[in-house]
């Protein structure tokens, strides 16, 4: 496609500052709870190519086989457009519903077609369940960390979010236990848990089988939803898919998955396998937002998986992230100060920092920013502004010399925090501090 000039809009009138709305008190109580965060301002200078970004978290789209997906799409248009460019049924097209179940099978679940609903990308899917569950007030049990995506949802719906512990193998049993329990002898509604079992974001790591058991037993016996996100969990470099926390039990759990990692995220289809009640629901929840999901990418998304060896290019994707898993480990093992620790994921696209104790990771952003790496500070994953001792890398978007790069990058702005740390510490030691000097633009 070639691209054409912008045209000229030198007589359209610029656009009025918003901080001069006059509707800002007529805005519904909810948006009270939306902001941009200080983070989000950054993001415009870390996507400057002279940045090494480790921040965001878009899928790696290299391997695609744009020409083959042309040529499918090109065929869709001319030999079914009438249909495939209508409106389509509230719930998603049977075909692409029968197709999902065949997706879900690779991790042991066993699911019928009618409880599936199409979403747009899952995060539309988190948005309906939220809907229909969640008062103002109402609790929703989290990892901690959690999903930023996800609390951003849970806040515009005026819930409170309870962050739960976990460890090395995902979310803690006991503090999930002990979280309930002290809602409940708090009078709290807690309407589900909220979890991401495989190559957690920002987290990185996954759940145990065993651990898959215990969480869905104390929310079984509690009587309390679990909500199992899982975009990730066929983005495993040295392991097959562990069995989903769906395929323990069909009624107290609703499952989130996503064409958006192991195909591509712009077409923005994703789904939801909810026991039978719940997807009626879900079904008029969908139909008011958006009346169908688009019709176009599902049958898109449908000759892909018909006409493509999908397995084999989730296969392909994995080995490319493998790759830059690899390189991110070795680039901070290298790099970092000694007294920082990470996540090693086994699959999915993050991985998790413990900074020392004298850093805070949302006040080194800047820094790190003019240094040309950026990355998301751990207090973005709480809803309570814990986490400045923590940092999200990820390593899916730039190539692997470039993560070591910024790996690199990242080391030299940390260590010179601590040798500043260290002369405020201690102002009669003789530790010098190293002169820094942000780098020149024409800097490499
Ligand atoms: C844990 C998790 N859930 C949901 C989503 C949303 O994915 P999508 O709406 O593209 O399906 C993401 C995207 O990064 C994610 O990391």
């Amino acid at each position: 496609m070639t691209t054409r000039p912008l045209p000229d809009r030198s007589g359209v009138p610029a656009p009025r500052d918003t901080r001069l709305d006059p509707y800002v008190g007529s805005y519904a109580e909810r948006t009270h709870q939306m902001s941009a965060s200080a983070v989000r301002a950054l993001f415009a200078v870390a996507n400057r190519p002279e940045v090494v970004s480790l921040a965001g978290g878009m899928p790696n789209l290299a391997d695609l086989p744009l020409d083959a997906i042309g040529d499918t799409v090109g065929r869709l248009i001319v030999e079914q457009g009438q249909r495939a460019m209508q409106y389509g049924s509230g719930q998603g097209e049977p075909l692409l519903r029968e197709q999902i179940c065949e997706v879900m099978a690779v991790e042991g679940i066993a699911a019928s077609p009618d409880d599936v609903l199409v979403s747009v990308g899952s995060q539309q899917g988190l948005t309906l369940l939220t809907q229909i569950f969640c008062d103002p007030g109402d609790v929703v049990l989290c990892e901690a960390p959690s999903y930023v995506g996800a609390l951003g949802v849970f806040r515009t719906y005026q819930t409170e979010v309870s962050h739960v512990a976990m460890d090395d193998h995902g979310l803690d049993p006991v503090a999930l236990q002990e979280a309930i329990t002290a809602g409940r002898a708090a009078g709290r509604r807690i309407k589900f848990l909220y979890t991401i079992p495989n190559f957690h974001n920002p987290a990185g790591i996954s759940q145990t089988m065993q651990r898959r058991q215990q969480i869905q037993q104390i929310c079984a016996e509690a009587g309390i939803l679990i909500v199992e996100d899982n975009p990730y969990g066929l983005l495993g470099f040295d392991r097959d898919p562990v069995p989903a926390i769906r395929s323990l039990d069909s009624d107290g759990v609703v499952y989130l998955g996503t064409f958006s990692k192991t195909f591509a995220p712009g077409f923005r289809i994703g789904w939801v396998l909810a026991p039978h009640a719940i997807k009626e629901k879900l079904v008029l929840a969908q139909e008011s937002a958006t009346l169908c999901p688009p019709i176009f990418s599902q049958y898109t998304v449908s000759a892909y998986l018909q006409d493509y060896d999908w397995r084999g290019q989730i296969k392909k994707f994995n080995a490319l992230y493998r790759e830059r898993r690899d390189a991110m480990l070795a680039g901070l093992e290298a790099h970092l100060p000694a007294s920082t620790s990470w996540t090693r994921p086994e699959g999915g696209f993050f991985v998790w920092l413990t900074i020392p104790p004298e850093l805070d990771a949302e006040a080194m952003l800047p820094r790190a920013v003019s240094a040309r790496v950026a990355y998301v500070p751990g207090n973005a994953f709480y809803a309570d502004g814990l986490g400045t001792r923590h940092i999200r890398l990820s390593y899916c978007l730039p190539t692997p010399e470039a993560i070591i790069e910024g790996t690199r990058r990242l080391g030299e702005v940390m260590n010179h925090e601590l040798s500043i740390n260290e002369v405020f510490a201690n102002p009669r030691s003789q530790h010098s501090v190293q002169p820094y000097e942000a780098p020149g633009p024409d800097q490499k």
